[in-house]
């Protein structure tokens, strides 16, 4: 019998004895005109302490930073190359880290679904710029996935963005007008230095060249 479009079908995340999943895993559960179950994040750490996310987690620096300061809050980090996300495998596994996981596959399809006002922080350093005008459509930081990100948030959830991208700065300013759903906690929308943030290997690679445009933002849903 053909399935209801109402039929909801569960993404496996096998996390059992490992801190990561691969794409190679999940790729045969995503189809076309399937709609999925919510992400249960309780089951996923096996606690209902406080969910940190990171987009594009690079060699993972920054997010087994924070996991090892916050053993009482936990850290989902995506990332879509696998030859980085395998640094960053290495690097929780060292440290021993119980409070993390990495899933290797586009953080859109599953941010879509998680349930809303899970999230306590989302963080994006160095998101894509792709800085050619035809490739500006690719960029992560639309108006649509900001709304999203603020309707996943909890009430008085963060979003921190890091870039040294001029233009990608300047239209994350203009998309952030657009979705009003998230407020700046400084006086202007950006600031150039951020203490107490972990400077990621692109902040080490570009902060001395090009400077850094550090936004944190409140949800204002
Ligand atoms: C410019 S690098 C920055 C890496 C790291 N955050 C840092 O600051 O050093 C951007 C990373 O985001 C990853 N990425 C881009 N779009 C993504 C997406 N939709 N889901 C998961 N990872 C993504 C890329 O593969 C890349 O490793």
């Amino acid at each position: 019998m053909e399935k209801s479009l109402m039929e909801r079908e569960k993404i496996i995340l096998d996390f059992s004895d490992k801190c990561y999943v691969f794409s190679e895993e999940i790729k045969p559960q995503v189809k076309p005109f399937v709609v999925y179950e919510e992400i249960n994040f309780t089951e996923i750490f096996n606690n209902n302490n406080p969910v940190n996310v990171e987009i594009g987690i690079g060699n993972g620096e920054f997010i087994t930073h924070y996991a090892e300061l916050n053993s009482d809050e936990n850290y989902l980090g995506f990332e879509v190359v696998k030859k980085v996300i395998r640094k960053a495998i290495s690097r929780v596994e060292r440290k021993g880290l119980e409070n993390v996981r990495l899933i290797h596959f586009d953080a859109k399809f599953f941010v879509n679904l998680f349930p809303n006002n899970s999230v306590r922080r989302f963080y994006i350093n160095f998101p894509d710029p792709w800085p050619k005008k035809k490739h500006h459509k690719r960029r992560l930081l639309k108006p649509e996935f900001l709304n999203l990100m603020s309707e996943k948030l909890v009430d008085d959830g963060e979003l921190f963005i890091a870039t040294d991208h001029v233009g990608y700065k300047e239209e994350i300013v203009t998309n952030l007008i657009t979705s009003g759903k998230f407020k700046s906690v400084f006086d202007s929308w950006y600031i150039n230095e951020l203490r107490d943030y972990y400077p990621t290997k692109y902040y080490r690679k570009f902060a001395s060249k090009t400077g850094v445009y550090f936004f944190h933002l409140k949800n204002e849903k």
